[in-house]
């Protein structure tokens, strides 16, 4: 296995599942140092042994626990070189802008966009003192496109995470920080298994969207993420960075 990430800081939220759990493993695979953080204590201390990493349990929208992450991160491994913001929710059932109560879409863009404000908002002081840094916010394939599924809040919410890491990555990029967002088409997650499971025609319908005619695996979008991590990406910044098996392009 490459090493090109060997001496630098990681955190991951949302590291206890899916994408954020594969993304620990490749990351520590290629020398990086990795923070796993998510609400879920008990898969998350998993996923941080498998790596021999640290877990902290935190709410990502939760604006003191999401600064003292990046505080601890950096107190126990002295830098902070990565930051992956990937912590998401799927949407509500029936996530039709006819429907979708006000609740609903309050805490689709709580926990996934506010949260990535937050983690942009206390990543990106410590990246500006080492004047370096990449950070991956996930967004989805739905920011750049219409889905037709249903999933106006979920849908939202991705759009914006999209145009604030565009935003962010044209603000610092003269400080060495580079911010891009990772537009992932569909992936064989938890998070998709849970929203077919309610719906199993859905799987058909979104299938015959996929050029390749399959979903992601979670390593296929981890390493996506440690090219952007690194410094093969060195050019690579504000972009919609899409790992969608050619759905977007269709
Ligand atoms: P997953 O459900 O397997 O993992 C998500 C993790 O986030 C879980 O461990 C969960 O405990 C954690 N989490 C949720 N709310 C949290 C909070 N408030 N604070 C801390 N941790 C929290 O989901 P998956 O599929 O790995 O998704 C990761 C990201 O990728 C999400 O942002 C999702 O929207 C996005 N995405 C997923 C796609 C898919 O098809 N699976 C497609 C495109 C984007």
């Amino acid at each position: 296995m490459i090493t090109r990430l060997q001496g630098r800081t990681a955190v991951i939220t949302g590291a206890a599942s899916g994408i954020g759990r594969a993304t620990a493993r490749r990351l520590a695979a290629e020398g990086a140092r990795v923070v796993c953080v998510d609400l879920d204590a008990e898969n998350g201390a998993k996923a941080a042994a498998e790596v021999n990493g640290l877990f902290i349990r935190a709410d990502v929208t939760d604006e003191e626990a999401v600064r003292a992450m990046y505080e601890e991160a950096v107190d126990t491994y002295g830098r902070l070189d990565i930051a992956f913001n990937n912590a998401g929710i799927s949407p509500p059932d029936d996530d039709s802008i006819l429907t979708t109560g006000l609740e609903a879409w309050r805490r689709v863009q709580e926990v996934n966009l506010t949260s990535v404000y937050l983690c942009c908002k206390y990543a990106i002081p410590h990246m500006r003192r080492q004047g370096r840094g990449s950070i991956i916010n996930t967004a989805s394939f739905v920011a750049v496109m219409g889905a037709a599924t249903s999933q106006i809040s979920y849908s939202a919410s991705k759009g914006g995470v999209l145009a604030m890491s565009r935003e962010l990555g044209v603000q610092f990029a003269r400080e060495g920080i580079r911010v891009n967002a990772l537009c992932p088409g569909p992936v064989n997650t938890p998070l998709l298994q849970e929203l077919f499971a309610k719906d199993p025609e859905r799987a058909a319908r979104r299938l015959v969207h996929v050029p390749m005619g399959r979903f992601a695996e979670a390593e296929e979008i981890a390493a996506a993420v440690a090219f952007l991590a690194g410094d093969d990406a060195s050019f690579i910044t504000a972009s919609t960075f899409l790992v969608d098996g050619g759905i977007s392009g269709a």
